[in-house]
């Protein structure tokens, strides 16, 4: 059976796969935003329609909100909820500390608000999101447009003391920063390491026109790390050894075929 998938893009679904072992009916669920995420809400919304899966869940952007409504998964609002049992996202870096990048998809705000209102947070990736060091990733940062010009200059201010070699730039080189689901613009730092995220969050936070940073640290229970061969790997907590499981590749293509075409 040839998959028209690249690797990468098998094990974010084998990673989707996986997670649905975390997930018991009637939980509040909070749907996160992205490639790797947008597998996992297919993945549930089979089990929602096909197998009567019972749950209710918040999305962290209008990207997944859409996909979800499409694929019948009804949204609510996460104040509708309240406290969530689980969220579940992928994510752009993970390092040995279960420390992330996120918000590559611009997300990161409605992401951290979400994942944070949560008794547990899953990141679903495929392999190559593994870092030793956070930072070759450009770490997103959700500024207010007011001002947003004083706040860049702000930051790259701050990023000298930071001790990291970076500069802020526009996402994708445009002349204007792409705008969140918030209304807010996106700054993108271009980093080479980040020797202490703890450090370089707080002190970006501090700017009063920074509104958030990608940077989610200590909020990770577990990491679920899919590739192309069908194998999952879990880590659950710092100090976890990775626990594997292998799927059978053959029948998982025949499922990636089925569930990607919804
Ligand atoms: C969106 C995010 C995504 O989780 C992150 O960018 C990973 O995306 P993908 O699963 O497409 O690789 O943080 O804001």
């Amino acid at each position: 059976m040839t998959l028209n998938l690249s690797p990468s893009e098998i094990g974010k679904f084998v990673s989707a796969y996986r997670a649905l072992d975390f997930i018991e009916s009637d939980m509040k669920l909070g749907l996160g935003t992205g490639s790797t995420a947008a597998w996992l809400v297919k993945l549930l919304a089979h089990e929602v329609n096909e197998n009567g899966l019972q749950i209710t869940a918040c999305a962290t952007s209008s990207e997944t909100t859409k996909l979800a409504e499409r694929l019948g998964i009804k949204i609510s609002k996460l104040d509708e909820l309240g406290q969530l049992d689980l969220a579940i996202d992928g994510a752009d870096e993970f390092d040995r500390n279960l420390n992330l990048i996120k918000g590559g998809g611009a997300a990161l705000l409605q992401e951290k608000i979400v994942e944070t209102a949560a008794d547990k947070l899953i990141i679903i990736t495929d392999a190559s999101k593994q870092v030793e060091d956070l930072g070759s990733f450009d770490l997103p940062v959700e500024v207010v447009k007011f001002g947003w010009k004083t706040t860049k200059r702000l930051i790259e201010n701050i990023l000298e003391d930071e001790d990291v070699d970076c500069r802020v730039v526009n996402r994708r080189g445009n002349s204007s920063p792409i705008i969140t689901d918030e209304g807010h613009y996106i700054l993108d730092l271009k980093l080479i390491r980040i020797g202490n995220p703890h450090s370089l969050s707080n002190a970006l936070l501090n700017i009063a026109g920074v509104v958030e940073t990608g940077l989610f640290l200590g909020m990770t229970n577990s990491i679920i790390m899919g590739d192309s061969t069908g194998k999952a790997s879990v880590k659950s907590g710092i100090n976890s050894d990775w626990v594997h499981s292998l799927n059978n590749i053959q029948e998982l293509s025949e499922f990636i075929k089925k569930i990607n075409i919804l």
